[in-house]
């Protein structure tokens, strides 16, 4: 199964349109943790103004009052029709399928099918640090299987991780990342069949986090897990709400392969109560009428990529930056700044920028920082003038 090109769109880049006054006018995370002297690439919000048909689709529900719980099959419908047109991928059934408040909770929910209290959950580290937070806040267990040098899945290391998990004849799930963040490495269909293989294989429980798949580069093949081989008792959550910038619009899709489909029946209907009906159709829009703008998006987000890799290489050259084909994170490995363990303390006290330090990412985060991309040219160069500044 090959990715379909993404087109040209000519749609302008969301990512100049707004200026950083205007930015710095937003209430959320991104903009308010640190104080205004400080230029915010950390969390993963993007500073876009919103896809033009999700305004008017959240902005016709205002007007209407539509505003109550959510129903009906709109979101995976939508989804549904953009995995096949996007990925040429036509096995997403829409009944086999469940809305979910948002990508970790539907994660939480679909874990709770597959484990027990105390069983294993197996994690690539380094990885988005909320799968420690809320594995553990469920009473399961975390093992690592961390990334090979090369940021690809270590087969070994899994195999390994795998045997540990169901010692004793324990249940034991893993949670795939795809693509991966934060070091954007987009898993290939040979290494998801063999993903699917070992799995069987030990009885392990695949659950794949696919919510950065419509960030794939122009020119990389995303791959949806429950389309391989092997996976068919395999159970993913995807989301429009990272690659559209909808995280305040909680919605997500949890979906289960042709043999996980019991499972996914036995979710309790209240929690298809959590997600926001204005972040369903805010989500439907963008995955119906959002393409044009998404492949504008991912134009300038490849330009950043660009832009990035040549300032690293002309000021920051100890920096090891290997850039990935998907997700809008970069994955800076600083240890050769002798910074120590945490280099973002550093870029933050001395040089006013704040990235997300790597230490919560697990094993391999030491000395690491993850840079968030979707922001202006001008203030992705003024980020590693301030990275610079720090080293002073
Ligand atoms: C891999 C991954 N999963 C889940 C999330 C969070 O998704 P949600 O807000 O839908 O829970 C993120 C957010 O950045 C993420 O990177």
């Amino acid at each position: 199964m090959t990715s379909i090109p993404h087109g040209t769109s000519g749609e302008p880049n969301p990512l100049t349109a707004l200026s950083l006054d205007r930015l710095r006018c937003r209430t959320s995370m991104k903009w308010r943790t640190y104080p205004a002297d400080v230029l915010p690439l950390w969390v993963a919000e993007m500073d876009v103004p919103l896809a033009e048909p999700v305004v008017r689709a959240v902005t016709d529900a205002l007007a209407l009052g539509d505003t109550g719980y959510p129903a009906g099959t709109a979101y995976a419908e939508a989804l549904a029709a953009f995995a096949e047109k996007r990925w040429g991928w036509d096995g997403l059934a829409v009944e086999r399928t469940a809305i979910v408040p948002d990508v970790m909770l539907g994660i939480v929910e679909m874990l709770k099918l597959v484990t027990g209290h105390g069983d294993a959950v197996v994690v690539n580290p380094p990885v988005y640090p909320p799968f420690y937070q809320f594995i553990e806040h469920m009473d399961r267990q975390v093992l690592e299987a961390p990334l090979g040098a090369d940021l690809r899945i270590d087969f070994e290391a899994l195999e390994e991780t795998f045997q540990q998990a169901v010692a004793g004849g324990r249940r034991a799930a893993y949670l795939l990342c795809s693509p991966h963040n934060p070091t954007g490495t987009v898993h290939t269909a040979g290494e998801l069949a063999a993903v699917a293989d070992l799995a069987g294989r030990y009885g392990v429980r695949v659950v794949a986090d696919e919510i950065h798949a419509p960030l794939t580069a122009s020119g990389a093949d995303f791959v949806p897990y429950l389309s391989v081989p092997g996976a068919e008792n395999g159970l993913s959550l995807m989301s429009a709400s990272k690659a559209w910038n909808l995280a305040g619009l909680k919605a997500a899709l949890a979906i289960a392969g042709p043999a996980a489909a019991a499972d996914l029946a036995r979710v309790p209907e209240e929690v298809s109560h959590g997600p926001s009906h204005v972040g369903v159709i805010a989500h439907t829009a963008a995955l119906t009428d959002g393409t044009a703008w998404l492949d504008a998006l991912l134009t300038g987000l490849d330009d950043n990529r660009r832009l990035l890799t040549g300032l690293l290489a002309e000021h920051l050259p100890a920096i090891v930056h290997r850039p990935g084909e998907a997700t809008y994170l970069a994955w800076l490995d600083c240890r050769a700044l002798g910074l120590g363990d945490d280099p973002a303390e550093v870029f933050l006290e001395r040089g006013r920028v704040a990235l997300n330090s790597g230490l919560p990412f697990g094993t391999g985060g030491t000395g690491h920082v993850r840079l968030n991309l979707a922001a202006s040219p001008e203030l992705i160069t003024e980020g590693v003038r301030r990275m610079v500044a720090a080293l002073d």
